[in-house]
């Protein structure tokens, strides 16, 4: 990981080659958000690399965004979160976050560098995303400021969660979440923004006018992950997917759905859960999705085939219902045997 120089920062606040805490040197500067500076840090006795975060604007509503990221972040339980590993005051009295050191860039970065973004990845890092975010609105937690560049793709390609200052535990909806990763992979997909209010949460409720549909604004998009990302940011939001699994599944269903559900090796490889707790509902592959859809409707067409002998066999005389009767039996075994 390369630092970039302090450049932009206020000299007579730079903090590179500082010791934080006695332990943690300053290397360089990673950014340098509105309120808060993230550097790269080295511990001075072990060697350990990690991000050092700063709270420049030492305000009540700052600490207390400052100090939320740490207790919600850890208490999501999920590897795709960026760990927290400590706090404290520096010596001059301003507050700092030590998290484990992330490689790779954000994805905002990535679409900065990049004319367009494969699709495929793009699917992926929205699936990934979406399993993190499952897990924190199991909990209860929302994380009320899903954008891309609080989304990191790491060195070996995976996605991490940054930034829980904004989240919510217990009384928000997460819905408000679902909106913001349908307005960044549509963003990401299209090159295009959609309608928003400054504030997140008032897009959650309602945004300014309806988002064109993701279909016309980047049509090599296959269909179904159009459709998956445009009912994201439906107007109105009970409209919406409910909550991040429930956009996650639907998600994945589409990218089968847009390999064509025979052909196994163009389909988006997309991995697992690595949640603790998820319970998977959807077969592993497009194959075996196709034989469950099979297995349905042959349950539906023996069930109405002895419907229809049923009411048949009320209405008849004793002889011509026994000649029924073995008729309808005959056809529910062909069906059954296909
Ligand atoms: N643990 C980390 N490892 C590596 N880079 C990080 C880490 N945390 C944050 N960053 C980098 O810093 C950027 C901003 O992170 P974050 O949003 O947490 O800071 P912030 O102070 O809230 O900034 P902003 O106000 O711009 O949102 C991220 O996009 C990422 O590139
Ligand atoms: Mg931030």
């Amino acid at each position: 990981m390369s630092f970039r120089a302090a450049k932009g920062e206020n000299t007579r606040r730079s903090r590179v080659g500082d010791v934080i805490d006695g332990k943690w040197r300053i290397e360089g500067m990673l950014h340098r958000g509105l309120t808060a500076t993230v550097y790269g840090a080295v511990h001075l006795r072990n060697a350990r690399r990690v991000a050092l975060k700063i709270l420049r604007l030492d305000q009540p509503v700052f600490r207390e965004k400052f100090q939320r990221e740490g207790s919600l972040a850890n208490a999501v339980g999920h590897p795709g979160v960026v760990k927290i590993l400590d706090d404290g005051v520096t010596e001059d009295g301003e507050r700092f976050m030590v998290l484990e050191l992330l490689s790779g860039s954000s994805l905002e970065r990535r679409a900065e560098r990049a004319a367009r973004l494969p699709i495929e990845d793009v699917v992926r890092w929205g699936c990934e995303l979406l399993d993190v975010l499952g897990a924190a609105h199991a909990r209860g937690i929302v994380h009320r400021d899903v954008r891309a560049a609080h989304v990191q793709v790491t060195g070996d390609g995976s996605v991490r969660l940054l930034d829980f200052g904004a989240a919510a535990r217990g009384f928000d909806d997460p819905r408000s979440d679902v909106w913001a990763v349908g307005a960044m992979l549509y963003t990401l997909l299209s090159g295009r923004t959609v309608p928003r209010w400054e504030m997140h949460d008032a897009c959650h409720f309602a945004p300014p006018e309806r988002a064109r549909s993701l279909r016309d604004v980047a049509p090599d998009v296959p269909r179904a992950i159009c459709g998956v990302i445009d009912r994201a940011l439906a107007f109105d939001k009970n409209d919406r997917w409910r909550d991040a699994s429930s956009m996650r599944e639907a998600l994945r269903f589409a990218s089968f759905a847009a390999a064509g559900e025979a052909d196994t090796e163009r389909a988006i490889p997309i991995a697992t859960s690595r949640a603790d707790d998820d319970r998977q509902t959807l077969p592993s592959t497009p194959v075996a999705l196709a034989g469950r859809r099979r297995r349905i409707s042959k349950v539906v067409a023996v069930t109405v085939a002895l419907g229809a002998a049923l009411a048949v066999l009320l209405s008849m005389d004793p002889y011509s219902r026994e000649r029924i009767a073995r008729a309808a039996s005959h056809a529910s075994h062909a069906i059954a045997a296909r």
